[in-house]
């Protein structure tokens, strides 16, 4: 029995040397400057902290609220969080009382004795001690140790119960069978959107883009979440928790907006050099918004021919670029979605055939997303977000310095791999003059 381990005799003080056998003289344990330290660490901690609540923070999770999921998680987790700060008051203040009410020097004020020497300091070690008994040494308290293994596990089951209703909330299905079903691709370092307007994932997708997932508001939506690569993690804080992109297997999520707006998220599983980088958008856009938006999707473009506005940076996007990006009417024809055969616009360099994950974003309506190269950049000025989201292409500030050095030197802007086939690769052979016609043929995009 633990009680019955309890010792109460005094143990025996070892006699310490006196060092100057003079009046005792009074020592603070912690050095002024050891507090101003501290203090100094606390603030800069605070201020840390603080700058966490910054009024521009779109990767913000504790005060989400945008959509039903996002909703459900932070009413679960504001009420944990408060129980866990409770309980961490009460844990650190009790440590800090008993730091504090049975430290030596307190028992050296009570006892009437004081202070002299270093504990830490052989040639001149802390006279304090000495003479003075130690207090009981008790070894077990069974009903304190029954009571703090019962509280936590208590606690620790509520949270659960709470928690396994929120995961099975999280999971249940509103939207029917034939309502927009979106296939979401990580691939490193960006994300595809492949859309099945009709909640047939097994056909192939109606659209293609790339960066930015564009939902109605008020609609679930489901999500089946995967990868070509390695595993990516698909977050859109203000929206919904994460959810892993793993290759070969298709994870089911569901997101929904409640109110229209622009939301950002972040790849959130370590993937390789360009992680940082990996960002995509979730735009929720008003019910009849969306069906323009989608419809204008929908249309493959129409080839250009020899005289009309960006024709020229067509036959140069042919031959530099379409091995690896698709342009449904231009390089894909029959509609899957994929270049027809790249190995045309290879000119016998397989490149596209050493792409690890063998595609590049979709850019058949580029000029109508606000954002490109895995969302990093702004594809019109200020964001475009002075702008509805479905006018961008016809109103936004174009942002073609951007686009013109992403063209002419992928790697120099996002660090990636694309020797080994992971990333966009430069192209120190594109004239200046090429990549002004490449970015006229890319306006026509819209
Ligand atoms: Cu994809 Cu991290």
């Amino acid at each position: 029995m633990a009680r019955s381990a309890r010792r109460t005799t005094p143990m025996p003080i070892p006699q310490l040397p006196n060092s100057d056998g003079g009046a005792p003289e009074r020592r603070r344990l912690v050095q002024p400057a050891k507090i101003k330290a501290l203090a100094a660490l606390s603030l800069g901690v605070l201020i840390l902290l603080l700058a966490g609540c910054a009024s521009e923070h779109p990767l913000d999770s504790l005060t989400a609220d945008a959509g039903p999921s996002s909703e459900r998680i932070t009413n679960l987790f504001w009420p944990i969080l408060i129980v866990a700060i409770i309980i961490l008051i009460l844990v650190e203040g009790a440590i800090i009382y008993m730091i504090r009410r049975f430290k030596a020097q307190r028992r050296a004020e009570d006892s009437g004795t004081a202070m002299a020497g270093d504990p830490y300091d052989p040639d001149n070690p802390t006279e304090l001690l000495v003479g003075e008994p130690l207090p009981p040494q008790t070894h077990g308290n069974l009903r304190l140790e029954i009571a703090w293994t019962i509280i936590p596990t208590i606690i620790l089951a509520v949270i659960a119960g709470f928690t396994l209703v929120a995961i099975f909330d999280l999971e249940e299905v509103t939207a029917s069978e034939d309502s927009l079903r979106v296939t979401v691709v990580g691939q490193q370092w960006w994300w595809e959107f492949q859309y099945h307007t009709d909640g047939n994932t097994d056909s192939p997708p109606d659209f293609v883009t790339a960066g930015e997932l564009v939902i109605p508001v008020g609609q679930q939506v489901p999500l089946e979440i995967t990868s070509r690569d390695v595993i990516h993690s698909y977050w859109i804080p203000q929206l919904i928790g994460k959810k892993d992109g793993v290759p070969g297997r298709y994870h089911d999520w569901l997101i929904e907006a409640s109110r229209p707006g622009r939301y950002l998220g972040a790849c959130t599983e370590f993937c390789g050099l360009a992680h940082g980088y990996m960002r995509m958008y979730t735009i929720a856009l008003p019910a009849t918004d969306w069906n323009d938006w989608a419809a204008n999707q929908r249309q493959p473009v129409t080839p250009l021919n020899p005289g009309e506005v960006g024709y020229e940076g067509q036959e140069l996007f042919l031959a530099n670029c379409a091995r690896c990006h698709s342009i449904s009417g231009l390089t894909d024809t029959n509609g899957d979605d994929q270049t027809d055969d790249p190995s045309i616009y290879s000119g016998g360099d397989p490149v596209h055939d050493q792409l690890v994950a063998g595609a590049a974003p979709d850019l058949t309506h580029m000029m109508s997303r606000a954002t490109f190269a895995g969302a990093t950049y702004n594809l019109y000025e200020d964001r475009g977000e002075d702008v509805d989201y479905q006018d961008l292409a016809q109103l936004g500030e174009f942002n073609a310095a951007e686009l013109e050095n992403w063209i002419s030197n992928a790697p120099g802007n996002k660090p990636g791999d694309w020797e080994a086939g992971r990333g966009m690769p430069p192209f120190p052979n594109l004239t200046n003059a090429d990549v002004d016609a490449l970015v006229e043929y890319l306006r026509t995009l819209t």
